[in-house]
């Protein structure tokens, strides 16, 4: 959510701080701005709206040149988006861009207004800038550790000090922030993205780490002024994992990505034929004996979650509880020594699900990761971790993440019931072994059923609002398929169990209500195909995703999807790519911005 970036170096500051901060994009965002050095005065120039509007102010105001700079693009929190509020926020000495949320910035603005500070903006970040000013005495590390220490909330903070125009501070608490090292400049950013055209070599600052950065040095600090000694990260993809590559939106490449990020993430940890996850942290002894399992994450991850929930249940005869995070937080939940949290995300950063694993632990869980994002804060938090190997997923709608999050669910499951000889070794490796054929079937279905989707996309464009339908997995699958459409394409929808419509929800059934039904798993076949009959009876049109094996009546339903056969516990990672294709086809024909969705951020970082 947000984005800053920062720079030192020899190049243009302006140019390479809206350059970075045009690969934060995805993260959304309601204005920008950036404030750089010129000639030893620190010049803003900030603009309500996409970067285009930050560039044309710049354009007729006249660019800040300089070497040395800090820039933002802002999700507003508190203060509607407006020039105003735009970051950066200044003091007399001190100008600063913030991402996050400081909790108790009314109290401290009462404090600074009764010192007779006066302030312009709405926003929290103006009273971060003011008290900095405030502290500051010549000394910008002391100011800062002063400043932080009396901070509630999250932050990431790049600051620059009039008195040193050849220098940036950067702060984190919870939100993340990153500082790139290049040759002869130095880096930061929320995110790798923004820097990888420049570098790909980084450090993960940590809590409550402050960062000084000039051209030829970094140096970082703990609130104790201590310096510290930091790992270099290298990231493993290229910028061009991060471009578009061709295709019209990152979703669509994204989901093309899909078979590729399923093999990155499966192979590695199959070992002669059975799953192998030692290298996380994961063995036979200590995860045999868990009494209950808990899966919590947000949004899409969640949805993985359910999936996964079903595939352990099934399999290896353990109890699992989905819950979605910001509810397992604040319900008091009834989890403690024996128990695994399993907390998913692709970012790794979203607030929610963080206060989760947190809770889990402190309740004396053991607590699993499975997260896309390297060296994030829920990947370094947990005691076991198993990264997906998505790479960079840029679109806000979340695709190959998710599939991704179905792999390790299943990897984890098969290990989990072979571990607890629920299932013999020759059946874990028969449904290895079909786990390891599931990207080659995806990347049949983008060949084959692209069209089709396009074509079902048509028939959904004037729609009100959808009904998903499905029994089991496949209504576990349905939530997401609901989530995708209604993120970008704006058309409401909903997963319905497709048992559950009689208890009422049948009574929306019209002739203007289209369904979508997925119909994958054998055993549920004859009693969901009675269910589609029942809708299609009633007028609405019913699409059906269902496998290439099955025989189903023509008369119960419109449309058609063919999916490839394999283990009746697998369809889900392929009948999820004709309703991505869907979702992605409905939001291009309906003319809405596919890869940053109104009001939608990519990563949450606050409640
Ligand atoms: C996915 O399409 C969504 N935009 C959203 O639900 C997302 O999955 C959710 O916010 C969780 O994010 P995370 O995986 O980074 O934790
Ligand atoms: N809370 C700050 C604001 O509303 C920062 C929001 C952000 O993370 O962009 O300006």
């Amino acid at each position: 959510m947000c984005g800053i970036v920062g720079y030192a170096g020899y190049r243009d500051c302006s140019d390479v701080l809206v350059d970075a901060l045009s690969k934060l994009e995805y993260r959304g965002y309601d204005s920008a701005g950036v404030a750089v050095f010129e000639n030893g005065e620190i010049k803003v120039c900030k603009a309500q709206g996409k970067l285009e509007m930050l560039r044309k102010k710049m354009q007729e105001e006249g660019k800040p040149q300089g070497r040395v700079g800090i820039g933002h693009t802002r999700w507003a929190t508190h203060g509607e988006p407006s020039d105003i509020n735009s970051h950066p926020h200044s003091g007399a000495k001190v100008t600063v861009v913030h991402n996050g949320i400081i909790e108790n910035y009314r109290e401290l603005k009462e404090f600074l207004s009764a010192k007779g500070v006066e302030f312009v903006s709405e926003t929290d970040t103006e009273v971060v800038a003011q008290l900095l000013n405030y502290y500051y005495k010549g000394d910008p590390l002391d100011t800062i550790i002063k400043t932080i220490s009396d901070l509630d909330g999250s932050f990431a903070l790049g600051i620059i000090f009039a008195d040193y125009p050849e220098r940036i501070y950067a702060v984190r608490r919870e939100s993340p922030l990153i500082v790139g090292i290049g040759k002869d400049e130095n880096y930061i950013a929320s995110d790798v993205p923004a820097i990888l055209k420049y570098t790909r070599d980084y450090y993960l600052l940590d809590h409550d780490e402050i960062a000084v950065l000039t051209d030829s040095e970094v140096n970082i600090y703990d609130i104790h002024k201590e310096p510290v000694e930091k790992t270099l990260m290298t990231a493993d993809w290229d910028e061009s994992a991060a471009e578009k590559g061709g295709y019209e939106h990152f979703m669509i490449k994204e989901i093309h990505e899909q078979p590729n990020a399923v093999n990155m993430t499966v192979k590695p940890r199959v070992v002669d034929g059975l799953p192998n996850l030692e290298e996380c942290g994961i063995t036979h002894e200590n995860i045999k004996s868990f009494k209950n399992i808990f899966v919590v994450a947000c949004g899409t991850a969640m949805h993985a979650g359910m999936v996964g929930k079903y595939v352990i249940e099934r399999l290896a005869g353990v109890p699992v509880t989905v819950d979605i995070a910001s509810e397992f937080r604040y319900r008091s939940p009834i989890v403690g020594e024996g128990d695994l949290v399993i907390i998913i995300s692709q970012s790794g950063e979203t607030a929610d699900s963080l206060a989760a694993l947190r809770l889990a632990k402190s309740l004396g869980a053991k607590t699993l990761a499975v997260v896309n994002a390297k060296g994030s804060s829920i990947a370094r938090e947990a005691d076991m971790l198993v990264y997906t190997h998505a790479g960079p997923e840029i679109a806000v709608a979340s695709t190959k993440a998710y599939i991704v999050q179905l792999a390790v669910m299943y990897l984890f499951a098969f290990e989990l019931s072979l571990a607890r000889g629920k299932i013999t070794e020759e059946q874990c490796r028969e449904l290895t072994l079909s786990l390891l054929a599931v990207p080659e079937l995806i990347g049949k279905i983008l060949e084959t059923d692209l069209e089709k989707s396009q074509y079902i996309s048509t028939k959904l464009l004037s729609a009100d609002s959808l009904l998903y339908i499905g029994r089991g997995l496949d209504y576990a699958l349905s939530m997401e398929g609901s989530l995708k459409l209604k993120e970008i394409s704006y058309i409401h929808s909903e997963s319905y169990a497709a048992g559950e419509l009689k208890h009422g929800t049948i009574s929306l059934i019209t002739d203007e209500m289209p369904v979508i039904a997925v119909a994958t798993q054998r055993s549920l076949l004859e009693k969901t195909v009675s269910n589609i009959v029942e809708v299609k009876s009633r007028g609405a049109m019913v699409i059906i995703i269902t496998r290439e094996d099955f025989t189903i009546d023509e008369k119960a339903y419109d449309f058609r999807i063919d999916i490839p056969s394999t283990d009746d516990m697998l369809m889900p990672m392929l009948a999820a790519v004709p309703m991505q294709l869907i979702a992605y086809y409905t939001s291009v024909l309906r003319g809405n911005d596919v890869d940053k969705p109104r009001n939608l951020a990519k990563s949450v970082t606050v409640e």
